[in-house]
């Protein structure tokens, strides 16, 4: 006898896969520009490649967030509501957090001139959606074992 999987396991699972994808992309993507940087057109191919995967596992995320979200009983009008929902508000500015500044990220070459300032507003922005996507997934995990 084996324990049963349920629609709700199926989700949070689908849920865990995308966290990997969004967390797991861009740290290789991360490893991987500064050995492309000779060739900026790998750079930019490989980016781009990684753009529509790492959005597409955005999008799961948000999706499947809000079914686990209905799972554990926290709606949007009660994010202040009990410390699961305060966590849960905790969890989704880190998201909202891990969202802009992935999108700022990959903007910045079309808003600003390349340069010094250019290149390390880049990586502060690539950190900072890597570490709110961490604290994102840290938040999720005490939320689950709670
Ligand atoms: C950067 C985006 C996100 C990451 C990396 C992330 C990651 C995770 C991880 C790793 C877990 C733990 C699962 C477990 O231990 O079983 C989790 C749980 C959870 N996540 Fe997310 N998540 C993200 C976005 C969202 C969003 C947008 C929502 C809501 C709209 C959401 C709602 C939840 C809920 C409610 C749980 C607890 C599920 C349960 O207890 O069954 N997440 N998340």
């Amino acid at each position: 006898m084996y324990l049963a999987p349920s629609p709700q396991i199926a989700v949070l699972w689908i849920h865990i896969i995308a966290a990997c994808v969004w967390i797991g992309g861009q740290i290789t993507l991360g490893m991987l520009v500064p050995l492309l940087r000779f060739d900026r057109d790998l750079v930019l191919a490989a980016a781009r490649r990684f753009g529509w995967l790492g959005w597409s596992a955005f999008a799961v995320l948000i999706v499947t967030g809000v079914i686990n979200m209905h799972e554990i009983g926290v709606s949007f009008t009660h994010l202040n509501a009990t410390p699961t929902s305060r966590t849960l508000s905790l969890k989704l500015t880190l998201v909202i957090i891990s969202g802009l500044a992935a999108a700022a990220h990959s903007l910045l070459p079309r808003l600003m001139q390349e340069g010094t300032a250019r290149r390390a507003l880049t990586g502060i922005l690539a950190v900072l959606a890597l570490l709110a996507a961490l604290g994102a997934a840290f938040y999720g995990v005490v939320i689950a074992e709670h």
